[in-house]
């Protein structure tokens, strides 16, 4: 029993929470299921298929591929055959080609020691052991962009759309592979194999109406809060936010927004949350970044982007210089007992993460507006990690 007035479950609002349902995604999951249906029925002869979903921050792609390879999964038990799904987000799973497919290889097959294997060999290894075992795979490959962006390389596209032709006249036991991505903007760095591989056609998602993300944040609410303590109102003025232009329908920031907001009513001993408790949370969190963007910084980017801000704080200015940012780092490492950084690989990456904006090495400056009241919640994110390292 929680104590909370106004939560009967928070943890209803976290980005890692997957609701059971996707109101109003039901088709989407359907056209995917739809994709590799009858890769259940005759496995072996359904071909290495691979799917691109394409759409902006927030508007549920992650959660409807993976409930679709969920239903897949469910479809081949009943057939008794297995299928594994294996998920890897590129954001947090990032760096070269070899890491990501040892980390593939450890989420399928957790049984086969790749030490020693090449990228390559361990691609072979694992179609190998998924032959003579006799199970199949969807492999899906979250925030491809962000990736390809960063690394330049778009040979994992190549290779993993061509997994059927690594050993030839033996069939491929991964049947899907499904790319997801923000925007089509990747395809400029691909080069004209990987374009062709991936195909081009991409499965499009569109932002919520105003009156679905109501819905959607309605039954979330039911699970997250208490009764009494949040009105449909309030809701629908949370939807309104989200389908505004700042925000352009993320339904993540729709709920950190009511997860702070609640959290004030709380500490204000309201019983209910009030408008203008969200009005203020509003104004305080900036849309550009979320509590998940948060969280899935290491130590080392939260450093370089509190230093940034300090530094833009201080000067006053949208845009302030590399060796600026530099020396609030150097302050900062030494302030909370760090190792000094090479500032500059981080801010790039937080700019291949949309947080960042480096126009040159004398005008760097933070994507979107100000994020400068997040300063604290940065700087208690280092801390707990330190608590856990
Ligand atoms: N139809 C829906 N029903 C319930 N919750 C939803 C729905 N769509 C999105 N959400 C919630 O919104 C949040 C964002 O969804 P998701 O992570 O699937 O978005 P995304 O399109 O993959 O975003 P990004 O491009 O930032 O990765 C999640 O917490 C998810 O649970
Ligand atoms: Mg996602």
């Amino acid at each position: 029993m929680s104590a909370s007035p106004i939560f009967r479950d928070r943890s209803k609002l976290s980005p890692r929470y997957m609701p059971d349902e996707l109101p109003h995604r039901e088709q989407q999951i359907k056209q995917i299921v739809q994709t590799f249906a009858e890769s259940c029925s005759l496995p072996e002869k359904f071909p290495l298929t691979t799917l691109q979903v394409i759409g902006p921050a927030g508007i549920g792609k992650t959660s409807t591929v993976i409930k679709a390879a969920n239903v897949l999964e469910q479809e081949f038990e009943k057939r008794r055959l297995t299928l594994k799904t294996a998920y890897i987000n590129l954001k947090l799973q990032g760096g070269n080609k070899f890491a990501i497919y040892r980390f593939l290889l450890e989420r399928l097959a957790p049984e086969l020691p790749a030490q020693g294997l090449s990228a390559e060999e361990m691609l072979r290894y694992l179609l190998r052991h998924m032959r003579q075992n006799k199970w199949y795979a969807i492999v899906i490959l979250d925030e491809i962009d962000y990736l390809i962006k960063s690394t330049k390389d778009g040979s994992i596209i190549y290779d993993l759309t061509r997994l059927n032709e690594f050993e030839p006249g033996t069939n491929c036991n991964v049947k899907g592979v499904i790319f997801i991505a923000r925007s089509t903007e990747f395809y400029e760095k691909l080069d004209p194999a990987e374009l062709s591989t991936l195909g081009r056609v991409p499965m499009e998602f569109q932002p919520y109406s105003i009156k679905q993300v109501s819905d959607i944040l309605e039954a979330r609410c039911t699970l997250a809060f208490n009764p009494q303590a949040i009105g449909s109102d309030i809701i629908d003025d949370v939807a309104k936010i989200t389908t505004s232009r700042d925000i352009n329908g993320d339904v993540r920031y729709a709920l950190d927004l009511l997860l702070y907001a609640g959290n004030l009513a709380e500490s204000q001993g309201t019983g209910r949350v009030t408008r203008d408790q969200i009005r203020k949370v509003h104004g305080q969190v900036h849309p550009s970044i979320t509590t998940e963007d948060i969280e899935q910084l290491s130590r080392n980017h939260l450093l370089s982007l509190v230093a940034l801000v300090r530094a833009l704080r201080s000067k006053k200015k949208q845009y302030v210089e590399l060796k600026e940012v530099r020396s609030y780092v150097s302050e900062l490492s030494e302030q909370l007992k760090l190792k000094k950084i090479d500032v500059e690989d981080y801010l790039d990456d937080l700019e291949a993460r949309k947080l960042v904006e480096v126009r040159s090495l004398r005008e760097i400056g933070l994507h979107g507006a100000s994020l400068q009241e997040l300063e604290p919640v940065l700087l208690e994110q280092i801390k707990s990690g330190e608590k856990q390292s």
